[in-house]
């Protein structure tokens, strides 16, 4: 799916973008349709279910124009209007760029349509009360401008990291408004598993190098750091269908990160 920009280097097409964005990891049930939603995040205020991202005009985004959907990623709004519950990570696909989201946009509206209604929300009063997440995105969301990332290798892979990726959202741990902490990529835990902090990768006894980071994040494999698990796992395995310089971009900017 490598579409040769003219005069640019080749950029990855729409499933290219939804791969780098995870997008199928939080909108499939396990053994559920792709991109029908109904995954249970557990969130430390209670389950949110992921929604169905199919073309169904009754139960998933078959009426969403793209403006619509546009403003989903950038907002953190649905088309009527609701606020969205930032266990959808639109805090980083806020900066995601035009293009990019129309390649996403056009691809998930090109999957076969799924009717299924997802379970409602498991969440205690006020945390159910969507207008208060309006305070949350005053602290949290900043949005983006639509902007396409810069073409070197560095700025490319920041955007893929911080953008596409939402790396952060694992690797930054939460405060206890479920925000990410700041400085970033110190280190958190999700389901029970530790993701380590993304600032020290060039400390201790086997300290990462370049090329060992870009094997680990495409084919979730480092000879002298074994196998990604758990939450890890499937982020590897969707990193596995894109184009190897957008995991070069991504080690080559992790590197400048280092402490
Ligand atoms: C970390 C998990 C996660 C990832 C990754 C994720 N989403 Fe979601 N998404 C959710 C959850 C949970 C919701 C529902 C939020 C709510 O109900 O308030 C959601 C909601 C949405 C909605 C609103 C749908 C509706 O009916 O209201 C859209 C559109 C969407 N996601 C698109 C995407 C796209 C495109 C990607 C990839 C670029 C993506 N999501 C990646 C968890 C995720
Ligand atoms: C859904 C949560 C989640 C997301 C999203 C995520 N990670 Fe991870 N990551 C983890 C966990 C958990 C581990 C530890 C895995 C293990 O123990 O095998 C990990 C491990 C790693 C490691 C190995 C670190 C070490 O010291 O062993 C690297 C490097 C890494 N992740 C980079 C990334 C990058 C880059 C992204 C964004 C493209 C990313 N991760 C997105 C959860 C996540």
């Amino acid at each position: 799916f490598l579409k040769p920009t003219p005069g640019g280097p080749a950029r990855p097409a729409g499933p290219g973008v939804v791969a780098l964005g995870d997008c199928m990891v939080c909108h499939t049930a396990p053994d559920g349709p792709a991109y029908a939603g109904g995954l249970g995040l557990k969130t430390p205020f209670g389950i949110i279910y992921s929604t169905n991202i199919t073309p169904d005009p009754e139960t998933g985004i078959g009426r969403w124009t793209s403006a619509a959907f546009k403003r989903a990623l950038r907002e953190g709004v649905a088309r009527d209007g609701h606020l969205l519950y930032p266990a959808f990570p639109y805090i980083h696909y806020t900066r995601m760029s035009d293009d990019d989201i129309e390649l996403a946009y056009a691809w998930l509206m090109s999957r076969p349509p799924v009717r299924v209604k997802q379970p409602d929300n498991d969440l205690a009063f006020p945390l159910n009360f969507r207008p208060l997440l309006a305070f949350w995105n005053a602290l949290y969301l900043r949005p983006g401008d639509g902007a396409a990332p810069g073409t070197g290798q560095v700025e490319r892979g920041r955007y893929l990291v911080d953008t596409l990726g939402h790396c952060a959202s694992c690797h930054s741990g939460m405060n206890l408004l479920g925000g990410e902490r700041s400085p970033a990529f110190e280190g958190g835990t999700v389901d029970g598993w530790h993701a380590p902090a993304l600032t020290r990768l060039a400390q201790g006894s086997a300290p990462w190098t370049r090329a060992e980071l870009a094997d680990y994040l495409q084919g979730g494999l480092s000879l002298t750091h074994g196998a990604a698990k758990g939450p890890m796992r499937p982020v590897t395995e969707r990193l596995a269908a894109v184009p190897r310089a957008d995991v070069e971009a991504m080690a080559a900017y992790l590197v400048t990160i280092q402490q």
